[in-house]
């Protein structure tokens, strides 16, 4: 179906509350909204709804097999999604809600099948962006929110990543500007023991570890016949430009992959401390040295490369420690080339 996008800019630090009220209607009347969130911008409908949820997977182009996190304005909703709020959830709660953590719960018999893709669990998320904030909290319903992409493609961290993508098939999104962290939401299982991280993300294990003492991390997790992949977020393919993308060990690797003639077609993504010295022409993109900045512009940078018309982008790896885990992860999803 078509639909008229419409994009309302608001501010991200004060959003104007007649400008909320409207993207609350909608998403209230069973409507596509799309809305910023410290990590990514995400796409919203009244998770209580199952035809406003089917309008999500309709868009994206999703498939069903994929749950969507369901978002909440504050802690006093929890029991209109979630079954039980098991005590490690409460601690981890207590630490970093509202913030860039979504945690797999038992589900509500409110929440309809469609949400948690038929599956006994709801992957839930207080926000911490100061408009996801007052949207959650105008429309007092549990929101539904994947990210406001395409199915398979990189995440949006600006509105106009959104339309880019979205355009055409959602009613409104709310432009306030770049998101911060840059990367989706950390993801933890609270529903097994040991917990299991989903999905590295801006908060790191050892962060969570120091409530929850020793988790699962995705290397531990063997898939198995009654239980062939946990969280589908985490199958290889994801998160990915459209032109190819390589990862390369180091500063050598990168110069040795370079044949010649390549000329302005390559681009080069490097930390600042290690770009490399390369021929003339060679685009090369200098990122932040620390993890949080680098993960702030990663698809940024990926949108922008992703429209230059490049042969192909390499990328240098960070290093292999649990700071750089969830860029690592993206990077890996991003490449052509999986191992
Ligand atoms: O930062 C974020 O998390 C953004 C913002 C909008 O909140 N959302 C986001 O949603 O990245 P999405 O749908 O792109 O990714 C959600 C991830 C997927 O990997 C999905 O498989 C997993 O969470 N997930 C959702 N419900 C789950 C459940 N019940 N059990 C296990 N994994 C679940
Ligand atoms: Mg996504």
């Amino acid at each position: 179906m078509i639909r008229s996008t419409r994009i309302l800019l608001i501010d991200p630090r004060h959003p104007e509350p007649d400008r909320i009220a409207e993207a609350a209607k909608i998403l209230r009347e069973g409507g596509l909204v799309a809305f910023p969130t410290e990590t990514v911008y995400g796409l919203g409908a009244n998770a209580l709804s199952t035809e406003a949820v089917e309008g999500i997977f309709r868009a994206k182009g999703r498939p069903t097999t994929n749950p969507l996190i369901v978002h909440l304005a504050s802690l006093q909703q929890w029991s209109s999604v979630a079954a039980e709020f098991p005590e490690a959830a409460r601690q981890l709660a207590d630490a970093f809600w509202p913030g860039p953590l979504t945690l797999v719960l038992p589900k509500s018999a409110a929440i309809p099948l469609i949400v948690t893709a038929g599956g006994p669990t709801v992957a839930v998320r207080i926000p911490r962006h100061p408009v996801a904030f007052a949207l959650l909290e105008a429309v007092g319903l549990p929101i539904a929110a994947p990210s406001a992409n395409r199915s398979t493609e990189l995440s949006p961290t600006r509105a106009e990543h959104v339309f880019e993508s979205l355009g055409g098939r959602i009613d409104l999104i709310l432009d306030a500007g770049p998101t911060t962290a840059g990367i989706e939401s950390t993801v933890v299982d609270v529903t097994t023991h040991p917990p299991r991280l989903l999905r590295p993300g801006p908060i790191a294990p050892s962060e969570l570890e120091a409530y929850l003492g020793p988790m699962l991390l995705p290397g531990q997790m063997v898939p198995t016949a009654e239980e062939p992949i946990r969280s589908p977020g985490l199958s290889a393919r994801h998160y990915a430009p459209r032109t190819p993308l390589e990862l390369v060990d180091d500063v050598e690797c990168a110069a040795a992959r370079f044949p010649g003639n390549v000329g302005e077609l390559w681009a080069i993504v490097a930390r600042a401390e290690e770009v490399p010295e390369l021929p003339q022409g060679i685009r090369i993109v200098t990122m932040p040295n620390d993890s949080a900045g680098f993960a702030s512009r990663l698809y940024d940078v990926l949108h922008e490369l992703d429209h230059a018309g490049l042969e192909r982008i390499l990328v240098i790896a960070p290093p292999p420690n649990e700071e750089w885990l969830a860029v690592r992860d993206r990077l890996r999803r991003a490449a052509t080339d999986h191992g």
